[in-house]
């Protein structure tokens, strides 16, 4: 018997593209590129321990946080990629204060931007805990043959022309939409290709894990404490109690709960009053795969994350999302005590 030869995301891709009636190959090629330097970081993560890259890079970024030498690492690896790529106009990054834009003649007249979160869960590198990379592909507004502007990245999350992840967990896993479903591809270290292996992702409806980073649970929002009591009360028909799972990485949890079923929160808290995630390069990409999948994405009070209008690079919004059924449960909460 003939075994067959697994699909690399190169030929997926490839594939997609003929679904587009205008497409000339640039996002497939893009994908391409970006995957390259998700195979450079993977190679980084998997030997951090041995190679001088844990640790700090005794510098502060935009958000007041501090930066780690892996999120340095990945953010030029990602920044070099786009670059070399002459598909990408600019990129928004966690890690820059400012949008980078490509100015030179290879990059001036490319039609795509890029709204980046280099390594998501960079508390999690030192201690060996899954990490990702976020990333958000959209075509720029303003005309080819100038830098681009702001108004490139602050566009609304459904103008998003394909967002994903890639985790760095006990496999490195690739997950992306282009708007035709959510797919999965599996580094095969072995031939150094991203496999298919995921196909069509269909997030379960209901689900029994919440997460959420209870050390905060004093300054929650009333309705998410009263949601998580729900959560924690025994009811047999719902099978509840649920089961709290928090890594402390977005792209870990939300995966864990992609696959499994369940809901992430970051509320707003009364010391972060917009949240904590930030809109561009967190909550939209999610927002996107987790919508492709069958699942939803909000503020927690109705309002579809995808379609806030954004007004800064680095916004913050509260983000709710995973399984429908458990959203809306937590929605019904959110909104009986819709100012405490
Ligand atoms: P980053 O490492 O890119 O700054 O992101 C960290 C984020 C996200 O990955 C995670 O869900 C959240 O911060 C965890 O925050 P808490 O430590 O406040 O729970
Ligand atoms: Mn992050
Ligand atoms: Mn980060």
């Amino acid at each position: 018997m003939i075994r067959k030869q697994p699909q690399t995301l190169h030929e997926v891709i490839i594939q997609e593209q003929s679904a587009f009636a205008y497409a000339k190959g640039e996002l497939s090629r893009l994908l391409s590129h970006l995957a390259i330097a998700a195979k450079i970081v993977h190679k980084k993560v998997n030997k951090a321990g041995l190679v001088d890259i844990l640790g700090k890079a005794d510098n502060i970024n935009v958000q007041g946080e501090e930066q780690k030498k892996l999120d340095v690492f990945a953010d030029e690896a990602f920044i070099n990629s786009f670059r070399s790529s002459g598909l990408v106009a600019g990129v928004a990054s966690e890690e820059n204060d400012d949008i980078i834009a490509f100015d030179d003649e290879l990059s001036i007249n490319s039609k795509y931007v890029i709204c980046m979160d280099p390594l998501d869960g960079s508390s999690n590198i030192d201690v060996n805990v899954s990490i990702g990379t976020i990333f958000s592909i959209y075509r720029r507004i303003s005309p080819a043959g100038k830098p681009v502007n702001e108004d490139d990245f602050l566009q609304k999350g459904t103008k998003q022309v394909a967002a994903g992840y890639i985790i760095y967990g006990s496999s490195t896993m690739l997950v992306y939409t282009t708007g035709l479903g959510t797919t999965g591809f599996t580094l095969d270290p072995s031939i150094g290709e991203f496999c298919l292996s995921h196909h069509f992702i269909d997030t379960p409806e209901d689900g029994n894990i919440y997460s959420i980073n209870e050390g905060n649970y004093t300054k929650f929002p009333r309705g998410v404490k009263d949601y998580l009591k729900y959560c924690q009360e025994s009811d047999e028909e719902s099978n509840r109690p649920y089961t709290s799972r928090y890594i402390g990485s977005l792209v870990a949890d939300f995966h864990r709960n992609l696959l499994k079923g369940g809901l992430f929160i970051y509320p707003r808290t009364l010391q972060a009053p917009e949240g904590k995630l930030r809109l561009l390069y967190e909550c939209n990409p999610i927002a996107f795969l987790a919508e492709q999948a069958g699942g939803k994405a909000t503020d927690g009070l109705g309002n579809r994350i995808m379609e806030v209008k954004p007004t800064s690079i680095h916004q913050r919004v509260p983000f709710f999302t995973g399984s429908k059924n458990m959203l809306d449960k937590a929605e019904e909460f959110m909104q009986l005590y819709i100012n405490d």
